[in-house]
């Protein structure tokens, strides 16, 4: 990978993470591409134009009422000119600026002005990161499509710990790269721009008292894959999961939930979409009454566990009058009979497809990395080869893609 022949438009903010900024440019430029530089009024408390002109071997923008750089180049051009838009550090100012839209400064201005994606490295102190505004505005920014890389978790200038510290410029490079190679994907003709996805993944935990639940082996590992695949082919992506030990993927909005009962909430929440997968190993039942108190070993033995069934959130939203999203797509996860259970489940979920795969025996499917899936439609079978679930999650992504056409011009 490298960022020949890329130029990447940096806004620096003006936060102590600055100073990683100018580390930043070094590398971009390293790895082939080009940086110019629009400095904010705290970033220059920072870090000096001078310093980043130097190292970008650029003239750095700072006014957005300079009559001398509106004239070389005007901020709405400087605004279109460039590949990606990266925001390094992103204070939580800024950030809160981009949410709403603000545009008071050459900076805001630009991210307002400009049609390019829009790449943030937040850095913070880790109570403003965690500040219910800084947190929504976040969630209004992914919404929108702009894409985070970090924060990291670590110690911090101010001498507090936790999420806030900006990632690594080496890292930010990285996110950089992917980030312009799915916009070279999105100009692909199978892409998903402009579409809303839909993933569920992992499992749901029902609870039998306040300590004890029934779960499930699901790890998440390829419902998330799809929903950062989703993302990459640059749909808006919203991912429903219940309790998993991986991260949440980049540039994909997620809702975090226990039960099936809070999934189905969540997945109703995120209507309408345009393709819905569901990938969740959803408990098919639970504890009908919970107890309120931990149950405590009695004379009497074990303690009978009545237990109701749950919703199907995937025969829910496919036999939904309206808003049904235009392709629906289930996961059988099966032990014997794969391809004749997985259509009688193609047929009584009313679902469009069925991604069939065994998870018996020594399959390893549930919690390891590789996976070997049928596509069941009404009228075919095609068995795809051993593969890992990201290779799976990329290809059923173009699989799906084919079915649509782009929706928005680039
Ligand atoms: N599913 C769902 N809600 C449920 C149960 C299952 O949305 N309450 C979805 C899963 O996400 C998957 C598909 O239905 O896409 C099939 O799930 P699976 O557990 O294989 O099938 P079941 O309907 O539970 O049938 P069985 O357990 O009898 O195999």
């Amino acid at each position: 990978m490298s960022l020949i022949g890329k130029s990447v438009l940096l806004l620096i903010g003006g936060g102590v993470a600055a100073y990683k900024s100018l580390e930043l440019i070094r590398v971009i430029r390293k790895r082939g591409g080009s940086v110019r530089c629009i400095l904010t009024k705290a970033g220059a408390e920072f870090v000096t134009p001078l310093s980043v002109s130097s190292l970008s071997g650029e003239k750095v923008f700072t006014d957005l009422f300079s009559l001398t750089d509106e004239a070389e180049m005007g901020h709405i051009e400087l605004s279109r000119s460039a590949d990606l838009v990266v925001v390094a550090p992103a204070t939580a100012d800024l950030l809160a600026k981009m949410a709403q839209g603000l545009a008071n400064d050459l900076a805001s201005t630009t991210l307002l002005a400009t049609d390019k994606r829009v790449l943030v490295a937040p850095a913070m102190n880790v109570r403003m990161w965690q500040h219910a505004a800084t947190q929504r505005n976040i969630e209004t920014l992914k919404g929108d499509g702009v894409l985070f890389v970090g924060p990291d978790e670590g110690e911090m200038a101010c001498g507090e710990f936790g999420p806030g510290r900006m990632a690594e410029p080496s890292v930010i490079a990285d996110a950089i790269e992917a980030a312009l190679s799915q916009r070279m994907s999105l100009l692909g003709s199978g892409s998903l721009i402009g579409r809303h996805v839909l993933v569920t993944s992992g499992p749901t935990h029902e609870a039998i008292d306040p300590v004890r639940y029934i779960a499930n082996r699901s790890s998440g590992k390829q419902g998330h894959a799809i929903a950062a695949a989703a993302a990459r082919a640059g749909a808006r992506v919203t991912l429903v999961s219940g309790p998993v030990a991986i991260p949440d993927p980049q540039g994909v909005t997620t809702a975090h939930v226990e039960t099936a009962s809070e999934m189905l909430r969540a997945v109703e929440a995120a209507l309408p979409a345009d393709i819905a997968v569901f990938c969740a190993a959803v408990a098919d039942w639970r504890v009908e009454t919970q107890s309120g108190d931990k149950l405590k070993k009695t004379e009497g033995g074990p303690p009978a566990l009545a237990l109701t069934p749950n919703p199907d959130i995937l025969a829910t939203i496919a036999h939904r009058k309206g808003e049904r999203p235009s392709l629906v797509v289930g996961f059988a996860a099966e032990t014997s009979n794969v391809i004749d259970y997985a259509r009688s489940k193609l047929d009584k979920k009313a679902c469009d497809l069925i991604v069939a795969n065994d998870v018996g025996g020594d399959s390893g499917v549930m919690g390891g990395d590789m996976n070997t899936v049928h596509i069941v439609s009404k009228d075919a079978v095609d068995s795809w080869p051993k593969l890992s679930k990201a290779d799976v999650a990329e290809r059923l992504v173009a699989l799906f893609a084919t079915k649509f056409a782009p929706k928005v011009r680039l």
